[in-house]
């Protein structure tokens, strides 16, 4: 696998590909990107609109459309088509169609000549992370679902409204499912260096009683919270998504909480869950494995239980 030219493929030009797509765009986070779209014409529009902004950016980004046909010498594919939950229906009620979907696609950009990185975003992420990557044969690295980078993000920004800090002076993630089942290892969560915690005891009456579990499933809500309010979430997956391609292209060993093939890390095998992750150029290059409390890691075994459990419901 060679990258010379930065070249980012959106498939699916839907809220969360488009968006996707403007936040590469105005970041000027690469050279190139494709908009793909089953529905050509779709395709062709979201490009002439994107190409509208680039007088008013601070760098030229080449936007073309094309087809699967054309990923050839794409470096990253990102895939966000798929179908998203009614009202009432879970991420995981999605994943018959999304699985169809997901097959749809991977064959003919495999065609093509692919040998770049598969980022996948549809839902349910985790589940169709691990069908792309058996479906694509590439190797692990090579395929990685967003998982649990916005689910971090929101706990993150959770924690930050509690001790009163900027959410990037948090260091927490959210692991396990990108989904109900997610937990969060509180013992590795720090300020900025400085255990939770010993910020919670020093701080009883700035932070009050802290509610551990209500905080984890919050986390788990609120991409329900914004769904019942406007249909969709967008702004913030694309930006996580966004963030995990910069990571990738510039090769900053960025450690980012993805969905990864677990072979053996945290003792679990065969599954692709929500861990940190160390990015760069190859992909997703290695887990970073966090040492949690005996019933922290329970807890994440559960949720890699659920994993597996609906993955192993997917047949071709
Ligand atoms: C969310 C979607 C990406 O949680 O599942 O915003």
């Amino acid at each position: 696998m060679k990258m010379t030219k930065k070249k980012v493929a959106i498939v699916g030009c839907g809220l969360v590909g488009s968006t996707t797509a403007f936040s590469l765009v105005t970041q000027g986070a690469c050279d190139e990107v494709m908009m793909v779209d089953l529905n050509p014409e779709r395709a062709i529009g979201e490009m002439r609109d994107l190409k509208d902004a680039i007088e008013y950016l601070g760098r030229n980004v080449k936007i073309t459309s094309g087809t699967y046909a054309d990923c050839g010498d794409i470096d990253i594919v990102v895939i966000t088509a798929g179908a998203p939950p009614k009202k009432g229906q879970s991420r995981l009620d999605t994943l018959e169609l999304s699985a169809k979907i997901c097959k749809s696609i991977v064959g003919p950009i495999m065609e093509s000549g692919f040998d770049g990185i598969f980022i996948v975003v549809s839902n349910p992420v985790d589940m169709m992370a691990h069908y792309v990557q058996k479906l694509s044969g590439l190797p692990k690295n090579q395929v990685i679902g967003t998982g649990t980078a916005i689910d971090s993000a929101r706990l993150k920004d959770f924690i930050a409204q509690l001790v009163k800090v900027d959410p990037r002076s948090v260091y927490a993630y959210s692991m396990g499912e990108h989904g109900d089942s997610q937990m969060v290892p509180w013992s590795c969560v720090t300020i900025a260096g400085k255990p939770f915690f010993d910020v919670i005891a020093d701080n009883k009456e700035l932070v009050g009683d802290v509610d551990l579990e209500e905080l984890v499933a919050k986390t788990a809500r609120e991409g329900w919270e914004i769904y019942n309010r406007k249909g969709t979430t967008y702004y913030g997956i694309a930006t996580a998504c966004a963030g995990i391609i910069k990571a990738i292209l510039n090769d900053e060993n960025r450690i980012i909480p993805v969905s990864t093939l677990l072979t053996g890390e945290y003792g679990e095998k065969d599954v692709y869950a929500g861990v940190p992750v160390i990015l760069n150029r190859s992909g997703a290059s290695d887990v970073l494995e966090i040492h949690m409390t005996p019933r922290e890691l329970a807890r994440f075994k559960e949720s890699c239980a659920v994993i597996r459990e609906y993955t192993a419901r997917i047949t071709d």
